[in-house]
């Protein structure tokens, strides 16, 4: 059973009780700022295994969103319902906090931030693993100044496919999947948090193979058609003038490239995998580079940058705790509706300039989201 009340905690009703679903649940079970009150699924059992864990109530979601027992609709739904759920909840009065992406189009991504700023409520949304120790350290490096200038970054996310191990794979090759839209959030979240928002991108893309085949489950050996390209390039130009390069493939058996790399006029750095919370970030100072010479290895100068900022030991739900510290302080959360929309149409434009053949300049633009400078651990 889950712990009394915290009387200052944010109230949460959970709406989908599904696999990402447990990893929120061990957050929260440790953070004091947030206590699930309320759960809502289609699959009812699902809602009372979750309920029952945190001492919640099981509700449809039309008296979830009434009760008064809720201050934030924690969405976990799939893509296709974020924001009608958001839109749903933002009609009752609720904040809600979601899982990414934002909406299945900038189009609907737009009509839910202008709902919630008309309704006064806060919209957060995934991906929170920006404020992990792995990017803020990163980004701290950055921001003091540690690799000079940044002028450009890598961002490359290469698999085989999801069909080889999810046994209902058919979604990640219909709109709205795709490597960009399911992988993209974490790589793009990461590079405006480290660079800054975009201006302008390019892109091209490719399709493979016509055809999947499920490798796991009931289905396993069951092909099935591909609706999208699933090969996924592009170029960014951020704001500040520098340059982002990107690759998001389920099409590559086998790859040893880094997941993002930050270069500047004074050194580099190297960023452990986006979809997680930490990993090693790694500092290349070109002031302390080998001198040059025939024994001279550039290689031995990267050093182990530690992990001196971001919220520690952090899981997916750390973002909801900052929304819920943020209405507290009167200030502005950092995995916010403005961030995830600006995401959204990166992605929605990559595919565009692909498309089109043509480059893209974007209408939406953010505050890179206030560093967490620190290490700051939540659950005390
Ligand atoms: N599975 C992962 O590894 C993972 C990782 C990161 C993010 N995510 C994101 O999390 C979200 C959910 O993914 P998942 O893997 O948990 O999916 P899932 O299918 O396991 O869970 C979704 C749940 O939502 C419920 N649901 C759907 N519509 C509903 C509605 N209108 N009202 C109430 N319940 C409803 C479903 O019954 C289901 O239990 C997606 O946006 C996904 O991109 C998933």
């Amino acid at each position: 059973m889950g712990s009394p009340l915290n009387q200052k905690a944010l109230r949460v009703g959970v709406v989908g009780a599904g696999v990402i679903s447990a990893q929120y649940s061990a957050s929260l079970e440790r953070l004091p700022q947030l206590q699930i009150t309320a759960v809502s699924d289609v699959v009812p059992e699902r809602a009372q295994a979750l309920a029952d864990a945190h001492g919640a109530q099981v509700l449809s979601l039309e008296a979830l969103l009434a009760s008064p027992d809720v201050d934030v609709v924690l969405n976990l739904t799939l893509p296709r319902t974020h924001a009608e759920v958001a839109l749903q909840a933002i009609a009752a009065g609720k904040h809600v906090y979601g899982e990414k992406p934002l909406a299945m189009t900038v189009a609907e991504g737009r009509d839910v931030v202008k709902a919630a700023a008309a309704a006064g409520v806060r919209v957060g949304c995934a991906p929170d693993t920006v404020l992990g120790t792995g990017i803020q350290t990163a980004r701290a490096l950055v921001d003091a100044g540690r690799i000079g200038t940044p002028h450009s970054a890598t961002a490359f996310m290469t698999t085989p496919g999801h069909e080889r191990w999810h046994p209902q794979p058919d979604f990640y090759y219909q709109p709205g999947g795709g490597p960009l839209l399911d992988m993209g959030p974490y790589y793009l979240t990461s590079l405006v948090h480290l660079l800054g928002p975009v201006v302008r991108v390019v892109g091209a893309s490719s399709r493979p193979s016509q055809e999947r085949t499920i490798g796991s489950g009931p289905r396993a050996g069951e092909s099935f058609g591909v609706t999208i390209d699933t090969h996924i390039t592009g170029i960014l130009e951020h704001a500040s003038g520098a340059l982002s390069t990107l690759i998001m493939s389920f099409d590559t058996w086998a790859a040893r490239l880094p997941r993002i790399e930050v270069h500047g006029t004074g050194g580099s750095i190297s960023v452990p995998d986006p979809n997680t919370f930490s990993g090693t970030v790694e500092l290349f100072d070109a002031a302390s580079a080998p001198a040059p010479g025939p024994d001279a290895d550039l290689e031995t100068n990267w050093v182990d940058a530690g992990a001196g900022a971001g919220y520690v030991d952090s899981g997916r739900g750390y973002g909801l705790a900052d929304l819920a510290l943020a209405l507290e302080a009167g200030r502005s959360h950092r995995a916010n509706d403005e961030v995830a929309l600006h995401v959204l149409e990166i992605m929605e434009s990559v595919q565009a300039a692909a498309d089109g053949h043509t480059s893209v300049t974007l209408t939406t633009t953010c505050e890179r989201p206030e560093a967490i400078s620190e290490a700051i651990d939540l659950t005390v």
